[in-house]
């Protein structure tokens, strides 16, 4: 299947199936921000439970924090996002269209006349390259001045900087210690695109380890190495995982080293996490900037350092697209297509299927009791319209790993038909254990 085309698929079943809407789109849409759907929400909130529970509930070192979206305007400074969170950009005069000076379809020297327009086709239309700044602004209180200037935070990491004192002391962790965090960001991207994988709002999990100096590339190690694993324990398919080192040229101008967990999307190998070495960049310089002491003072050694930080940050609607990417399938059935999401059960947004074969003969009172039984333990859908074939492929789309059929035999033999979606191999399991059978094969680690 040509990439595009997988694309293209993956955005009309999100669509159809209630994963993924365009904002606004009774409007015409809002450039490059999406809307979850009913089984969208679930699949992303997945996405993030299971990484707080990796970070936050299965550690002792690591806190949780959910700072504000809005923060002091110098905490932007100090982080060096008014200076340098900037992309160079050109302007076309005719179209009034904007490109990123690096975009290999502009032709020519932008500011010249022989430069061309990919647009419009114009020559001699655009600018020369400007730097623009990709965090929102907007204006805190009555008036709109400059002096009442904030902006959306383009990362939730510094909210995780600003309170690092804070959650030092009253969770009374040593360094070393993590702090998580997830949340919304903004950035006004250029080039934004590919669906949900470049965003204007988006969601980050980030965590930010405070270390000894000295140990960071230790820790750096270590941290690459549990983040990766985090990844195929979603399921994902380890061929099209890989590391990315940062060259000298790629680094951030916060980080002494880098590295980029990518995966093979339709559209290129392209990151879905950074692991970060940020030294003492960041404290370092809120501590300039604030005027507030900001070392850690190691009782045990009576020393105090200023923590050098191991960051990883992944994007929770990248790690959400990696899973339908990596779930997509068609399939040949006795001559017709059968699509399925296989995600891993633990991610699936709905975990049951639950149908009553026919409408009569007290299956759909048994089946609905199934249901209700089953939808206080996890998320369950109850269809009973339509062939059952039918329904098994709706469930097949969605993702749902089990399809429960109640049918004439149930009610005497007190069993119902479990189908698994990925065989497609159906066996019989008792009314009173189908919860529990499902529940095991869940996998909610
Ligand atoms: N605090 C470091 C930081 O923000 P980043 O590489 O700019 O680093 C980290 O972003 C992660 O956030 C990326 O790996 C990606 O998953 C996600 N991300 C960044 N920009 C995004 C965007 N415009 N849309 C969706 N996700 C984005």
């Amino acid at each position: 299947m040509a990439d595009t085309a997988l694309m293209d698929k993956l955005v009309s079943l999100c669509k159809r199936r209630g994963f993924v809407f365009q904002s606004s789109e009774i409007y015409g849409g809002l450039g490059s921000v999406w809307d979850y759907g009913p089984l969208g929400v679930e699949l992303k909130k997945n996405v993030k439970d299971r990484w707080w529970r990796a970070m936050v509930h299965a550690r002792d070192d690591i806190e949780g924090l959910d700072a504000a979206i809005l923060m002091h305007p110098r905490v932007w400074e100090a982080s060096g996002h008014v200076a340098g969170f900037t992309d160079p950009l050109v302007d076309c005069r005719h179209c009034k269209n904007r490109f990123r000076a690096d975009d290999p379809r502009l032709k020519g020297t932008p500011g010249q006349p022989d430069a061309q327009c990919p647009v419009c086709g114009n020559r001699g239309t655009l600018t020369e390259p400007r730097m623009f700044n990709l965090m929102f602004k907007t204006f805190m209180g009555p008036v709109e001045e400059q002096a009442a200037v904030v902006y959306l935070r383009p990362e939730t990491a510094q909210g995780i900087y600003v309170n690092y004192l804070n959650v030092l002391q009253s969770s009374r962790q040593k360094v070393p210690f993590g702090i998580a965090q997830i949340g919304k960001a903004f950035r006004n991207e250029i080039t934004p695109g590919n669906f949900i994988f470049r965003t204007r709002e988006f969601e980050q999990m980030e965590m930010q380890f405070f270390v000894k100096p000295g140990t960071d590339a230790d820790w750096f190690e270590q941290w690459r190495e549990w983040r990766m694993r985090w990844h195929h324990d979603l399921g994902l398919t380890p061929a099209k995982l890989q590391w990315h080192q940062h060259g000298p040229d790629e680094l951030a101008h916060y980080a002494r080293a880098a590295f980029d967990i990518q995966y093979q999307f339709p559209f290129g190998w392209q990151e879905i996490e950074g692991i970060h070495n940020r030294g003492d960049f960041d404290l370092g310089r809120h501590q300039e900037y604030s005027g507030k002491k900001l070392e850690y003072f190691d009782q045990a050694a009576t020393e105090r350092f200023l923590p050098f930080i191991v960051e990883t940050s992944a994007g929770a609607d990248r790690v959400a697209l990696t899973l339908l990417v990596d779930a997509y399938r068609e399939e040949d059935v006795g001559g017709e297509t059968r699509v399925v999401l296989g995600f891993h059960p633990a991610v699936a947004p709905i975990k049951a299927g639950v149908f009553p074969l026919v409408k009569k003969d007290g299956m759909p009172e048994l089946a609905t009791e199934l249901y209700h039984d089953l939808k206080r333990r996890f998320p369950a859908f109850y269809d009973d319209s339509g062939a059952i074939g039918r329904r098994y492929r709706r469930m097949d789309e969605a993702g749902t790993p089990f399809g429960i059929t109640v049918d004439g035999e149930t009610a005497s033999a007190r069993s119902v038909t479990v189908r698994h979606r990925d065989s497609m191999r159906q066996e019989r399991v008792s009314v009173d254990q189908v919860a529990g059978f499902i529940e095991e094969r869940l996998g909610r680690a």
